[in-house]
């Protein structure tokens, strides 16, 4: 086991209505409130009407900013930094999924430094300091209600990068997995993807003597794949959403990443397909990653039986690894399919004549500096275009 630090300071306050204690939890913890959300589905669901009234009552002044679209733009990044300003915000309450938390970050430190705050995502700068943000989630899936973590999207420049710092991570949020039940079944799908990704790029590792955390990440696995039809078939059941949401703050905190090394390749090969093609970050891990995994097998046969049997639940002491690894890959992809993911890239709308460029930009070999991804395997850009053509068969 490696020697780590496990710093995850978010207060999670979870169950029915929670939402509507925001207002009195806030009070004593700032002066004036940003409401940062999406497109529309707060308004429609009612969630905006509770959430001011929740703000009105506790006497919390705030000033409102929506628009923010899945993977979110960098122009509405600044001009939230702008409103802040000019409003004297100290603290952004960000109402939806990962998308609109990761604005709410951009801006949250944005607004405490002088530069341009794409320097941050560009140069990985580290900063000091960054404006509180609190979430109310409203889709299970990035995990950002718990993660120092931020993912923007540069449109002008079809980059999509992220940046990490622990002045990020959210002061509190609030997971009320009844806001649920108005996802469409994409987003859900996208979002176990997602969680799932989570915990594979944190599972699949070279490190030796981790057992807790291979059976933490076991655990999380099995516990959103038990789930997904259920609440698929059944968008209003409880409890099962609760493991669901759970699992999705789990997967992302950093506790099942603990003292291992982490791979991190799958979501560097999926931002760029986001970038160009503005497609959902789960369904472009749910192609990738089967294809990953049968290119980087055979670096660490032993981590992918394990994985096969004890998570894809795949049997048979007596047969060649291969043929187990080979079966446990081709139970997750199955499993993707039946939830809705597409199977491949093109099915997606990506066409191969960007594979290269995409490889290119991964790595950084597109800007003269190439940076290998990937832990378990370093992957240079010609591995990373193999693994994008295994992803279109
Ligand atoms: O905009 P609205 O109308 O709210 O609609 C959203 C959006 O269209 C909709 N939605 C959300 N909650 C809903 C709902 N529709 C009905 N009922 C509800 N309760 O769902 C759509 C997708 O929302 P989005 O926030 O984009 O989804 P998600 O949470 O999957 O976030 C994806 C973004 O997070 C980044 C991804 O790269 C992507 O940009 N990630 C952030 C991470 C982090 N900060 O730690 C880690 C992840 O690896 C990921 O990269
Ligand atoms: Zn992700």
């Amino acid at each position: 086991m490696n020697n780590f630090e496990f710093y995850s300071p978010a207060h999670l306050v979870f169950g029915k209505g929670v939402e509507n204690r925001v207002g009195e939890m806030l009070v004593g913890k700032c002066k004036k409130v940003l409401l940062h959300f999406g497109g529309g589905s707060v308004k429609r669901s009612g969630l905006y009407d509770r959430i001011t009234a929740s703000l009105e009552k506790a006497g919390i002044a705030y000033c409102v900013q929506g628009g923010v679209v899945p993977n979110p733009r960098l122009s509405l990044v600044y001009e939230g930094i702008d409103l802040c300003k000019k409003e004297g915000v100290d603290l952004i309450l960000a109402v939806g999924g990962g998308s609109v938390i990761d604005s709410a970050k951009a801006i949250a430190m944005g607004v405490c430094y002088d530069g341009d705050v794409w320097d941050m995502y560009q140069t990985g700068k580290a900063i000091e300091k960054a404006l509180p943000v609190v979430t109310v989630l409203t889709i299970p899936a990035a995990g950002s209600e718990a993660s120092g973590d931020t993912v923007i999207t540069n449109e002008e420049k079809q980059l999509k990068y992220g940046y990490g710092s622990n002045h990020l991570r959210p002061l509190m949020s609030f997971m009320n997995p009844e806001l649920f039940y108005t996802l469409p079944e994409n987003q859900v799908a996208n979002g176990i993807a997602d969680m799932m990704s989570h915990v594979f790029e944190r599972y699949f590792t070279n490190t030796t003597h981790v057992e807790l955390t291979d059976r933490l990440c076991e655990a999380t696995l099995k516990t959103i794949m038990h789930n997904a039809h259920k609440v698929l078939d059944n968008p209003e059941n409880y409890e099962a959403w609760c493991e669901i949401g759970f699992a999705g703050t789990v997967a992302h905190n950093g506790l099942v990443g603990c003292g291992r090394d982490q791979d991190w390749g799958c979501h560097n090969m999926e931002h760029e397909l986001s970038a160009i093609y503005d497609v959902a970050h789960g369904a472009g891990l749910a192609v990738l990653t089967p294809a990953w995994m049968k290119y980087v097998y055979k670096d660490n046969i032993p981590m992918f039986v394990q994985f096969a049997t004890q998570v894809m639940g795949v049997e048979g002491s007596f047969r060649q690894p291969e043929d187990i690894i080979l079966e446990g890959i081709e139970k997750l992809r199955m499993f993707f399919l039946s939830i809705g993911q597409p199977a491949t890239l093109s099915e997606m709308g990506i066409e191969e004549k960007d594979f290269e460029l995409m490889a290119k930009k991964c790595t950084g070999a597109a800007f003269g500096a190439e940076h290998p991804v990937g832990g378990l395997k370093k992957l240079y850009w010609q591995d990373v275009l193999n693994i994008y053509k295994l992803a279109n068969e």
